[in-house]
């Protein structure tokens, strides 16, 4: 028996919504930033209301129950036993992966990561002033895989940091122990530090998946990794900006330290309280948005093969973004292409790869399915069945 409410839609215009704000005045279907429709569990709405309530919201440190929070959900949830001292805060991770690049990179220096990927990965090193090298993943009969290979010939001496996403963002991937074993090798062999983003960590809809954090895969990530993370998409809380990096490895720790002050000294308060509240007692909440997030991907999956064959979804181990491979529709702009038929997508291209797209399932599945119908029209009008 449901006790949460996925079915309904929340009215999310005139919130400054972000996804909502982009379609303002045209009648389109948002799908594409990665947050939810979805209220956040009422336990969190709860802490916030007594934290409101309180009405004093003067500068704030990262509270008791944050952190305590943290550092019992790493070790219940994901085995690792993290100390209090190792964490620092920041008002995201897009914000974190830009002070990586420039806390443990030079000018001249380079970040190498995999494409596609989230596009901030690919935008942090440029924005510091650090060089970039990508590498595609080998896309094998539609799953990907890294290219070892490829990896090896692109790194060079001025590589310092390597940019993981586990789970991936497009591709839905969990990496296995045994290739996040080979993602350490390769950044033991080329001394290159180790940013691991697994904000996705707790969105695992395959289960014969399981997530393995960075801190747990060598003891050598505890000296050469940074691992990043937070509650906001598991639950949610995107809006209220609260992440946490976690460092064990005091000289990193100190040159990440180094490279945020003045930037973001403290963070909003209300996302404490969230925090706390989304690890201590959000449990049965994502339990059950799992179940719902495994049935709009099987949505996805079905409708896609018996209405637009064509088009090849990702197989998805994680998230609640659906990675489709829409190359054989031979269509110029995909993003203009399905917003003309009411759909907002993310195109390729902002990942690194044009040729596919990003269909945010993360809605009640009334709406996905509207969506789902509407990119069907977009589907049957699209260059390959015109000639
Ligand atoms: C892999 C990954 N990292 C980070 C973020 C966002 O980070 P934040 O909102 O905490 O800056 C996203 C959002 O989609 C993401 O997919």
């Amino acid at each position: 028996m449901a006790s949460y409410d996925f079915e309904r839609l929340p009215d999310r215009c005139n919130t400054g919504s972000i996804k909502w704000d982009r379609y303002r005045d045209r009648p389109i279907l948002p799908m594409w930033v990665a947050d939810m429709d979805f209220r956040s569990p009422p336990e969190v709405e709860n802490a916030l209301k007594e934290r409101v309530a309180h009405g004093v919201y003067g500068y704030t440190n990262a509270t008791k129950e944050a952190i305590d929070a943290v550092c019992q959900y790493m070790s219940a949830i994901h085995g690792v036993r993290v100390s209090e001292d190792w964490l620092l805060w920041t008002p995201g991770l897009v914000p974190a992966l830009n002070t990586a690049a420039r806390a443990f990179c030079g000018s001249g220096d380079s970040v190498l990561t995999t494409v596609p990927i989230y596009p901030p990965f690919l935008t942090a090193p440029r924005y510091q002033n650090r060089e970039l090298i990508t590498v595609p993943l080998e896309n094998r009969d539609g799953k990907y895989f890294y290219d070892w290979d490829a990896l090896e010939a692109s790194v060079t001496p001025m590589t310092r940091v390597f940019f993981l996403c586990n789970p991936h963002n497009p591709v839905g991937r969990v990496w296995s122990l045994e290739e996040l074993k080979q993602v350490v090798q390769f950044c033991k062999k080329n001394d290159l530090i180790l940013v691991s983003d697994e904000i996705h960590c707790d969105l695992i809809l395959d289960d014969r998946r399981h997530h393995h954090t960075a801190l747990n895969v060598d003891p050598w990530v505890h000296e050469n990794g940074v691992t990043l993370l937070s509650p906001s998409k598991t639950y949610n809380l995107c809006g209220l900006a609260c992440s946490f990096v976690i460092i064990p490895d005091h000289r990193l720790r100190k040159l990440f330290h180094r490279s945020m002050r003045g930037l973001f000294n403290e963070l909003n308060c209300l996302g404490y309280a969230a925090c706390a509240a989304a690890y201590q007692s959000g449990a049965a909440w994502r339990e059950e948005l799992i179940g719902i997030l495994r049935r709009n991907y099987t949505e996805v999956l079905e409708f896609t093969q018996a209405e637009m064959p064509k088009i090849r979804v990702t197989p998805l181990e994680a998230t609640y973004l659906a990675w489709l491979d829409i190359r054989s529709l031979q269509l110029h702009h995909p993003r203009t292409h399905f917003e003309k038929h009411g759909v907002g997508l993310s195109d390729g291209t902002e990942f690194g790869v044009p040729g596919f797209v990003r269909l945010n399932f993360g809605c009640p599945p009334a709406r996905l399915r509207e969506a789902l119908e509407r990119m069907k029209v977009a589907y049957d009008d699209s260059k390959c069945f015109q000639d």
